[in-house]
């Protein structure tokens, strides 16, 4: 398949995506948090593409992106207050919230469950193309399963140059990790099963009872029901095995230096460490800086011949426990204490 690159906003080419979604195509475009792939929530087959296409596991539901409010209730049978409350102070945004789904939504939207998954994103080139398709875009992160979820045109052109038939090139994600996700539990609890940009202290503004799913810091058990399956999946992973090292800067450091080698990688902070082999995200302490370099810095790593990477881990304040959560899924809780 021969995929066509947009580049720029004008109106044209986010009306010729519109059309594309409309006719059961499927097309990558920016949010604010990582690029996502989408094709119209109500089209079946064109959902179907997307799993083929990412090779994503069957049983991991969708989100469904809205350009307001309005659009909510062609996918979700009702929007409790609480919901209600959390769309007015966070969206447009980087959250999403767990709804009853409509009866008529597909089961391959929803994995088969009674739930969907809308987030209205902020950034102007997605809301223009929901708009321009008329309809609620399911969308994924825009990566081949596994692998880091892409925030630049660049490596979303990399993973699906070919597999789709548009690209929509937005630069730099802002945020660079994938949006928050609650679940509502009743009117006065949420509970996060995925974190983000929207943190749980700003939750709490609106909400009195907010949980963090154990399945943030810890790995599934095998025998206990996950809420959200995506948390099921090996994620973010590049290809060498990665280790995250614990304990004091200096020890940390003085550890990364020893091992540092044109076989050994290190993910670490800006003026931490030099070398060939060595990736920076972001900046000690600016955790937004962090969520903006992380999967950037993780796909480095591919392009070396390095069979093993340490890497200095986030503070967990703030939007950094979504840092965190997205490098030890991509560690596979492999902690070294040093
Ligand atoms: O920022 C984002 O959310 C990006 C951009 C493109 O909007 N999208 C994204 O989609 O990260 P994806 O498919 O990579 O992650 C969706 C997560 C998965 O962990 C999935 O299991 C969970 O949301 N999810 C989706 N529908 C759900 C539902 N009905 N109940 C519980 N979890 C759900
Ligand atoms: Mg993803």
């Amino acid at each position: 398949m021969k995929t066509k690159i947009f580049k720029s906003e004008d109106t044209e080419s986010i009306r010729l995506c519109g059309e594309l979604i409309q006719n059961g195509e499927i097309v990558a475009f920016p949010t604010e948090t990582v690029y996502g792939l989408g094709a119209s929530a109500l089209n079946d087959e064109a959902v179907s593409k997307i799993f083929a296409v990412k090779n994503r596991p069957q049983d991991n539901p969708l989100i469904a992106h809205v350009d307001g409010t309005a659009m909510i209730s062609m996918i979700a049978s009702d929007i409790p207050p609480l919901a209600e409350r959390l769309f007015e102070a966070f969206s447009p945004g980087p959250l999403t919230v767990i709804l009853p789904a409509k009866d008529t939504l597909s089961g391959r939207v929803t994995a088969g469950g009674s739930t969907v998954a809308v987030r209205c994103p902020s950034h102007p080139l997605a809301r223009a193309l929901i708009t321009a398709a008329g309809v609620p875009i399911v969308a994924p992160s825009a990566n081949l399963s596994g692998k880091p979820s892409p925030t630049e045109f660049e490596t979303t052109f990399e993973d699906l140059n070919g597999k789709v038939a548009a690209i929509i090139d937005g630069g730099s994600c802002s945020v660079g990790v994938e949006s928050t996700v609650v679940l509502p539990e009743n009117e006065n609890t949420l509970r996060i099963l995925r974190p983000g940009a929207v943190t749980p202290e700003m939750l709490k503004t609106v909400c009195p009872n907010v949980i963090l799913d154990k399945n943030i810091l810890s790995p599934i058990d095998g025998s206990a029901p996950v809420l959200s399956p995506g948390m099921k999946h090996r994620h973010y992973a590049p290809k060498a095995p990665l280790t995250i090292l614990s304990g004091s800067k200096q020890d940390v450091l003085a550890f990364m230096n020893d091992k540092v080698s044109p076989t050994v990688g290190i993910l670490c902070f800006e003026g931490d460490l030099d070398g060939d082999t060595v990736v920076c995200y972001g900046k000690e302490g600016d955790a937004l800086s962090q969520s903006q370099g992380l999967f950037h810095a993780l796909r480095q790593f591919d392009k070396m011949n390095i069979t093993q990477i340490y890497a200095r881990p986030p503070e967990t304040t703030g939007v950094g426990l979504a840092v965190y959560n997205r490098l030890l899924r991509a560690a596979e809780f492999q902690i070294l204490e040093v």
